[in-house]
């Protein structure tokens, strides 16, 4: 088994960064999944939004999910349960409006970290964006223009914790799933594992490491690759010891970004024949179609998003304007 790719982002700066990019561009290519280490953002503040989201958890979370496993029986489930997630999680918006000043239950440090976190965060997603463009033979900002629709990207935070659980082959932490975005950057529990992607028809762990970010590529970029890239399967396995923590952070396109393959990606004879294997479509009318189908495969989007009455006509390949 190859080993799950870690980029020492470090490496970037010197001698190897050729080796490096390469990494990069076979971590796109065959994981959709990657680890980096040395990315720059300060391990005292991932410490810091470490050491506030486990306190939150315990002070503000740990209870409500404790009763909702109650309320639903959940405990001593003896079929596999299908609708239902082992998590326990809330939500941040930081781009194109930040909500961090109206989530309920967060003390001022947390509001602080989480935003410094946040700001960081989206500095290390544009600089991949841009390093995925070189890889791919695109202009330096062509990803970052593809998101930016009439408002700039979407940016956004799902705080999870994976509380132990008692039946963890019946009831997933999370069930498996292709995310519907951008470039996903997930801050993981060092020590508690549960998260796997799917590589060749076998769940492969995502190795636990201290102050690592975790990239995962979304839809989006599959679609906008033309599917050299591709968004891959993954899932969270609760475990029976020890709550796992995950901060997940969204760098997607505006809700009104126009959303097609690279013209440069595609194929000449395909193009010759109209033959696109990907669709074009207004990302917001994706997301609407992947809340009630996350958890099936993405192909059938993909296809939904050929024939559905999307607001782009599916003509010549070029931007639109939406009003
Ligand atoms: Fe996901």
């Amino acid at each position: 088994m190859e080993n799950f790719p870690v980029i020492n982002m470090e490496k970037l700066h010197g001698e190897e960064r050729a080796a490096t990019m390469e990494m990069i561009k076979d971590a796109c290519e065959n994981w959709g999944f990657f680890e980096l280490m040395n990315h720059g953002i300060p391990h005292d503040l991932m410490d810091a939004v470490e050491r506030n989201t486990k306190e939150h958890y315990r002070k503000c979370m740990e209870q409500r999910f404790k009763e909702l496993v109650a309320s639903k029986g959940l405990e001593n489930v003896s079929t596999e349960i299908n609708d239902i997630d082992w998590e326990s999680t809330f939500y941040l918006n930081h781009l194109p409006q930040s909500n961090i000043s109206e989530v309920p239950d967060l003390d001022d440090d947390y509001r602080k970290v989480m935003k410094d976190f946040a700001l960081r965060l989206e500095k290390l997603a544009e600089e991949l964006l841009d390093l995925l463009c070189e890889n791919l033979g695109l202009e330096k900002d062509y990803l970052k223009k593809a998101f930016h629709g009439s408002k700039g990207p979407t940016f956004g935070t799902k705080v999870s914790n994976y509380p132990p659980c008692p039946q963890p082959k019946l009831i997933k932490g999370l069930r498996a799933h292709t995310d519907a975005g951008g470039i996903i950057l997930l801050f993981q529990d060092d020590r508690v594992r549960g998260l796997q992607l799917l590589k060749d028809g076998e769940w492969i762990d995502v190795p636990p490491m201290r102050h690592s970010i975790v990239i995962n590529l979304g839809d989006q970029l599959e679609v906008i690759t033309n599917g050299k890239y591709k968004s891959v399967l993954h899932r969270v396995i609760a475990q029976t010891d020890g709550t796992r923590m995950s901060i997940a952070s969204f760098y997607n396109p505006g809700k009104d970004a126009v959303i097609y393959p690279a013209p440069e990606l595609v194929e000449k004879e395909a193009e010759e024949k109209k033959k696109h294997v990907y669709p074009k479509f207004v990302f917001e009318d994706y997301m609407s179609l992947y809340a009630g189908l996350k958890f099936q495969a993405k192909e059938p989007r993909f296809e939904a998003m050929k024939t559905m009455d999307t607001r782009v006509n599916v003509g010549p390949i070029a931007p639109i304007l939406i009003s």
